[in-house]
């Protein structure tokens, strides 16, 4: 191994070395903790369905529907739960910023003292808990827009294991997606 140090050697090494201090200042935050629902695991899925009806459905819908009007925001009632299936916006965000609303009820680059009407569960439910439930309505996502929500999460995770060899198309607004992805990777 170690006489093996030529020119090629030493070259290949200081590409592998570039490549990673690339790699570094692109996770600048690589040691926040980051968080991935995997929608592909069963049992985490019927975990989060379960926890779905018992803490979500009510304000989100029995299924992911959203409250009703959920697209207005008015003096009244404020936003309302928006929906969470295809018709929705919940696949314009990241699992950790999916993560971090469930568990604090905003957004992490939500301005300070923005009003949600969306609860905090961090003192409901566990960080395996919010998982299982963001898996769940993963799960519940036609094939492009989980495609189009895995770009915005790190080394693309969660992109579907047979994207190859099923046909599918990108949601018309995905570009939201792509847009999100190429601010936060900056
Ligand atoms: C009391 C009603 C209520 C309950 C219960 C509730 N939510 Fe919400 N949720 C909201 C409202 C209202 C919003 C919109 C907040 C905003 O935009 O400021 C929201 C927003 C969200 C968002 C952001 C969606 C998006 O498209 O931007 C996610 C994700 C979310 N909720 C997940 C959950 C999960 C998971 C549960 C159950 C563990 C849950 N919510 C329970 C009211 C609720």
């Amino acid at each position: 191994m170690f006489e093996q140090t030529g020119p090629m050697r030493t070259g290949t090494m200081a590409a592998a070395v570039a490549v990673m201090a690339v790699l570094g200042a692109a996770c600048a935050n690589a040691d926040e903790p980051r968080h991935f629902a995997n929608a592909d695991d069963a049992v985490l899925v019927s975990k989060g369905r379960v926890e779905y009806a018992q803490y979500c459905g009510s304000c989100h819908g029995r299924n992911l529907q959203g409250q009703a009007l959920w697209q207005l925001q008015d003096q009244f009632v404020g936003r309302r739960a928006p929906a969470q299936d295809a018709t929705g916006h919940t696949w314009q965000h990241s699992d950790e910023n999916l993560f971090h609303m469930v568990k604090f009820g905003r957004f992490p680059d939500a301005p300070k003292g923005a009003v949600s009407y969306m609860p905090a569960f961090a003192d409901s439910l566990n960080d395996a808990e919010i998982l299982a439930v963001l898996a769940f309505i993963k799960a519940r996502w036609p094939i492009g827009i989980r495609a189009s929500q895995a770009s915005l999460n790190p080394g693309f995770a969660g992109m579907p294991a047979d994207i190859g060899s099923t046909p599918w198309t990108l949601p018309p607004n995905c570009s939201a997606s792509f847009q999100n992805w190429a601010e936060g990777s900056r």
